[in-house]
């Protein structure tokens, strides 16, 4: 498998993910209790946009980017600040810079993880390259809370749900590399649901193949698992053949503020990541609440 993240880490479909990651995050932070996070497709935990990668594909310049240069009105800015915050948290401040003046990492999702978590919180990361695994348990650093694990992510559904908290998020974010990927996520959910049906789940994917896209909602909308939102954020109208022209999300139990809170916070990001003004982002019901 060849895929490496630190090629896209911060672009677009980085900043929708993250987005809805910090949004779920400071939901389930409202209550004392404790909760767990599983990143099933964890990646390295931290990305340097200075580095050979990164600066290949320039892809960052048009997510979070793109994100810092904009101006944003305050109910969207306070809906963006968890997120940003923990982008904040490891691009240490020089006196008096701005974040864009600074930015020089981007947090893949455990690192939003680990900073919008709380002390009673537990942190479950898996990922399967050797060499990604060994950068992540390094961003990661010392953390009781946190576990980065070599588990494969299918496995990880069997094996660690339900967690002994009962209550939080699983995040599925793969690769796309191999053929069969939408399938396996979609079977991956509905047995994942099957041992744990009150947890919150996130899955991400591309639009690229849109009939493999919708072979994957409707499989997940035959499994009858009810209460799953939709998410679908479009760079622009025209597809193109084999190049990702937007991504999308399911999210099952969302929380009851997650709907209305995208459908803002997607709505401002259109215009800002878009690259021809043609952008924009659905927020719907894939399946009603039973
Ligand atoms: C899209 S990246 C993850 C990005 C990360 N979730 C983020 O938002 O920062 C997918 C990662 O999954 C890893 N991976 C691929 N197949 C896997 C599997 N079966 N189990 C666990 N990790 C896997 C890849 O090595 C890659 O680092």
């Amino acid at each position: 498998m060849n895929y490496r993240h630190a090629f896209h880490a911060g672009n677009f479909a980085d900043v929708v993910k993250h987005v809805v990651l910090a949004r779920i995050l400071a939901y389930l932070g409202r209550k004392h209790a404790p909760y767990r996070v599983i990143d099933t497709h964890a990646g390295a935990g931290l990305y340097d946009l200075q580095g050979d990668e990164a600066r290949r594909t320039g892809e960052w310049e048009g997510g979070i980017g793109a994100v810092l240069r904009h101006s944003f009105a305050p109910d969207i800015a306070a809906l963006l600040a968890p997120w940003l915050e923990a982008v904040r948290a490891v691009n240490p401040p020089a006196e008096d810079a701005t974040l864009a003046a600074d930015l020089r990492h981007y947090p893949g999702s455990p690192l939003i993880a680990q900073a919008l978590t709380r002390p009673q919180d537990r942190l479950l990361f898996c990922e399967t390259v050797a060499g990604v695994r060994d950068a992540l348990a390094e961003s990661v650093g010392r953390d009781a809370r946190a576990k980065v694990l070599v588990t494969d992510a299918w496995q990880a559904l069997h094996a660690y749900l339900p967690p002994k908290e009962r209550r939080g998020l699983v995040l599925v974010d793969p690769p796309f590399e191999e053929p069969g990927e939408f399938h396996r996520l979609a079977q991956g959910l509905i047995e994942a649901h099957r041992r744990w049906s009150t947890g919150i789940y996130a899955l991400w994917y591309p639009i690229k193949d849109v009939r493999a896209v919708d072979a994957f909602r409707r499989e997940i909308e035959r499994a009858g698992i009810p209460k799953t939102l939709s998410v679908q954020f479009d760079l622009r109208a025209v597809r193109q053949a084999d190049t990702m022209t937007g991504c999308g999300m399911i999210i099952v139990n969302p929380p009851f503020t997650l709907a209305e809170e995208l459908r803002a916070l997607l709505g401002a990001l259109a215009p800002v990541l878009a690259t021809d003004g043609t952008g924009r982002a659905r927020v719907g019901w894939l399946t009603p609440e039973r």
